[in-house]
């Protein structure tokens, strides 16, 4: 197939599109390099094609699809329209947005503009281009609060967040399109995205990095001296908030599959993607300070609010509708993918 893949240089979006590659589909990233890198897109292209070698030598691989990217904004009604003829694409993934919880609590207008905003002009040059087939990035910031544990597909949303508030208007504005034009999407609805392609070669490059993982490894390469501890007495074994990782490349794989499932006439729907288990903060470092074999500073700091005790994904709908197998789950394993990956390139693509 041939894919747009919307956000196409950031982190789960550059994961995505090696897959793809790697898959032979042929793909047109868009992205206005706000938060990615055109690097992303290049180390996508270059992992495909080495391990598609390899695939090759084993007899296992097909041909490696064609990547280019676009450097443009995804509201941008007339260049997507333009880009979804002329490139004659069968489906469009989209990963762009603005995805800082508490950013988004201070500057609520970026986030419905370049969210909601720009997912109007995605939908509407799909539209005008006669593409009906979408896999939206969505999240579990849907949820809120949980009051059920593990959060299923069914329970209660109510964000807490400006940006879990445009993720779920997006999903809401997709119900709309499906009925009034026949645009047919699938929203999965990430936990916590970490880990890095196997070879090292790409992974997360957020600045400011606001993720777990990756700050626990900065520090542990000395880029920064401690890492914060928010709270030590919820209600879980250790007193750490516990949340759900998946690595990124069954993110990966999870997008291919709904994919597949919407070429086969799919309709609109939504999944949880997680892998089931949580981690507290403790045991997410100390797992780390196995990987790296030494000791990463940490201080114990207040609660942040708003931050839910638990955040754990029922991933069983993806698995049985979509026959999603997350098969890196282990702590051990996503936070050894991403070591690779930052211990070769401590500042990102930027001085990789
Ligand atoms: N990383 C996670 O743990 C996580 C969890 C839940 C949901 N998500 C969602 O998954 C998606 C990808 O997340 P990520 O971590 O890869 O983020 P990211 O910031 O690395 O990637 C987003 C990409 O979109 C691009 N972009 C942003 N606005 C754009 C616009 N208006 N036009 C064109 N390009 C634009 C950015 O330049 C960037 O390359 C986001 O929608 C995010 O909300 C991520």
């Amino acid at each position: 197939m041939r894919v747009l893949a919307v956000g196409g240089a950031g982190y789960v979006g550059s994961h995505v599109v090696r897959r793809l590659l790697e898959e032979g589909h042929d793909v047109v990233a868009l992205d206005n390099l706000s938060t990615g890198h055109a690097e992303a897109v290049e180390a996508a292209k270059r992992a495909a094609g080495a391990r598609a070698k390899v695939g090759q030598a084993a007899d296992a691989h097909a041909a490696v699809g064609h990547a280019e990217l676009v450097v443009g904004d995804a509201g941008d009604r007339a260049l997507v329209c333009d880009l979804l003829t002329s490139r004659d694409i069968d489906a469009v993934m989209h990963f762009a947005a603005a995805s800082l919880v508490g950013e988004s609590m201070r500057d609520p207008s970026k986030y419905w503009r370049n969210n909601v905003g720009c997912a109007i002009g995605l939908l509407d040059a799909m539209v005008d281009a006669g593409v009906d087939m979408l896999v939206f990035s969505s999240s579990a910031a849907v949820y809120g609060e949980p009051v059920e544990t593990p959060i299923r597909e069914d329970h209660p949303k109510e964000p807490r967040s400006t940006y879990g508030m445009t993720k779920l208007a997006i999903e809401h504005m997709l119900a709309g399109y499906r009925h009034a034009h026949g645009v047919r999407s699938i929203s999965l609805r990430y936990f916590n995205a970490a880990g890095a392609g196997d070879l090292g070669t790409m992974g997360e490059a957020h600045n400011p990095e606001t993720h777990l993982i990756p700050i626990v490894l900065h520090t542990a390469l000395k880029l920064q001296e401690e890492i914060q501890v928010f709270g030590t007495d919820y209600p879980t074994p250790d007193g750490t908030c516990m949340r759900d990782y998946i690595h990124v490349d069954d993110l990966a794989d999870a997008h291919l599959l709904a994919m597949g499932e919407l070429a086969r006439g799919a309709d609109t729907t939504a999944y949880n993607l997680g892998n089931g288990s949580g981690f507290s903060v403790l045991e997410v470092l100390a797992a780390a300070e196995r990987v790296v074999g030494r000791g990463i500073p940490a201080r114990h700091a207040e609660r942040r609010s708003g931050d839910p005790a638990v955040l754990v994904a029922s991933s069983d709908r993806a698995s049985q509708e979509l026959g999603w197998v997350p098969c890196r789950a282990s702590i051990a394993d996503i936070i050894s993918s991403a070591w690779k990956w930052h211990s070769a390139h401590p500042h990102g693509y930027a001085n990789g």
